[in-house]
């Protein structure tokens, strides 16, 4: 899709700053460090609106960024990501609450992207994400991140692991991304807008 314009609104900590627009929402989960924020700006082609970083659990609150498409308006949700050791047990549970009352009662939500690194297996925290999602039946989509730093000719292999350690059914769609080459922006671009019903 075309990007007229694309914002940061708001690191809400809580229900009450979410947006009350009712404009679709499609957010990302994943493990810190997977490429969730890198992601968001390549597909916006922003070079750092999303904030990127190399110090992992940087990003702690629900980041909404708003983009106006020339096909219609929504927002991108960023998480904090998960797994991140040195995140306290009492901060981690309270990340946990927060996400999972948004999962489970946001209306506005219309497809949740989970991030794993195409590089190694899915994390056991990986798995209970995609089960927990699965469980709801929240619509979702798996993206398979740093793609560029696995030779194609490795891609079958690593997707097969990915599907396989996350137990998915064909339906469920797997996007091979990279935020570097640009890798499957278009593929991810249609699927968010058909969830997203623009
Ligand atoms: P948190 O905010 O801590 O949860 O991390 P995040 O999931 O937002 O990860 P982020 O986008 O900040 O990326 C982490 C690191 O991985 C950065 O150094 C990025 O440059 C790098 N990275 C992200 N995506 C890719 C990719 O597709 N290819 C390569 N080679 N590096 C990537
Ligand atoms: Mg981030």
């Amino acid at each position: 899709m075309k990007i007229k314009q694309s914002e940061f609104v708001i690191s809400a900590v809580g229900p009450s700053q979410y947006p009350e627009d009712g404009l679709p929402e499609v957010s990302l989960a994943g493990r810190s460090n997977v490429g969730k924020s890198s992601l968001i700006n390549k597909m916006l082609l922003r070079k750092n609106l999303a904030r990127t970083s190399q110090q992992p659990g940087k990003t702690q609150t629900l980041n909404y960024y708003k983009i106006n498409g020339e096909l219609g308006e929504l927002y991108f949700v960023d998480f904090p990501g998960y797994g991140y050791a040195k995140v306290s047990k009492s901060e981690r549970e309270a990340w946990g609450k927060m996400i999972e009352r948004y999962l489970r009662g946001r209306e506005p939500l219309k497809l949740v992207l989970q991030l794993v690194d195409l590089r190694h297996p899915p994390s056991a925290e990986d798995q209970r994400m995609y089960e927990w999602l699965s469980h709801y039946e929240i619509p979702m989509a798996v993206v398979a991140t740093k793609a560029d730093k696995v030779s194609r000719s490795q891609w079958p292999k690593h997707v097969k692991i990915v599907r396989q350690t996350l137990g998915m059914p064909g339906h469920v769609p797997l996007i091979l991304f990279s935020s570097e080459t640009g890798q499957g922006r278009d593929e991810l671009w249609s699927i968010i807008l058909q969830s997203a019903g623009i």
